[in-house]
């Protein structure tokens, strides 16, 4: 189970993001997502609302994005809510970072099913790259950390790195994967496998085979 606890509270962490706002675009997005919601219930936005915070840190630190206190505090704020419970919701949800993260955040799913497709392999390939589970490597690109069931069971395994999931991995799928990224490329997302469109068997699908070319209706057959 990787560390939930917030960064530390420190002169140096309020001196960079005390000041922190949501940026024009960002107020945009933040405040049309509050208005999905009925007239005092704003509060609801909190989701929507941390992860535009940690977008926009992202943005301002060229990485995958965190969530300083101060911001965690400028969220509570804006939705006139206690810190305490936007802080609940940061540090429940592993899509919120609590401390600084790479450039890519590479999250190893280590649940059974991984596991037993090999997700131990994966983080030796991660390790060699000199990944370490919740550090941000001396090169500030990757950050790794192991996850729980992130629902691709049927090409397991898998790995998220920062909004897309990688799939049907191997050592080196996953190593050549890693390299793109760190040339600055966005490699192929969701399954690895050459030929395979997304989680239907190896070799091709064995039911529903008129649905691979077009979305054939069968409720006149049944
Ligand atoms: S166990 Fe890894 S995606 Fe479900």
């Amino acid at each position: 189970m990787a560390d939930r606890s917030p960064a530390p509270d420190t002169p140096e962490l309020r001196e960079r993001w005390g000041a922190f706002e949501f940026t024009e675009s960002y107020r945009e997005r933040a405040d049309a997502a509050i208005a999905r919601y009925p007239e005092g219930r704003q509060r609801s936005a909190v989701m929507p609302l941390l992860d535009l915070a940690q977008r926009q840190v992202g943005e301002e630190t060229d990485t995958q994005g965190w969530l300083p206190l101060p911001v965690i505090e400028y969220v509570a704020d804006y939705l006139d809510m206690p810190v305490i419970r936007v802080l609940e919701v940061a540090s429940f949800y592993f899509m919120y970072n609590l401390k600084p993260v790479g450039k890519y955040h590479v999250q190893v799913c280590g649940t059974t099913p991984c596991m037993l497709r090999g997700s131990d392999g994966l983080f030796e390939t991660c390790k060699k790259r000199g990944m370490k589970k919740g550090h941000v490597t001396e090169d500030g690109l990757w950050t790794l950390t192991e996850v729980e069931c992130m629902g691709n069971c049927a090409t397991a395994p898998m790995v998220q790195i920062n909004d897309d999931n990688y799939e049907d991995l191997s050592p080196e799928r996953l190593d050549a994967i890693l390299d793109e990224l760190a040339a600055g490329k966005q490699p192929k997302t969701g399954t690895q496998i050459e030929g395979k469109r997304t989680s239907e068997p190896q070799g091709g699908p064995t039911t529903l085979k008129e649905m691979v070319d077009a979305n054939h209706d069968y409720r006149k057959e049944w």
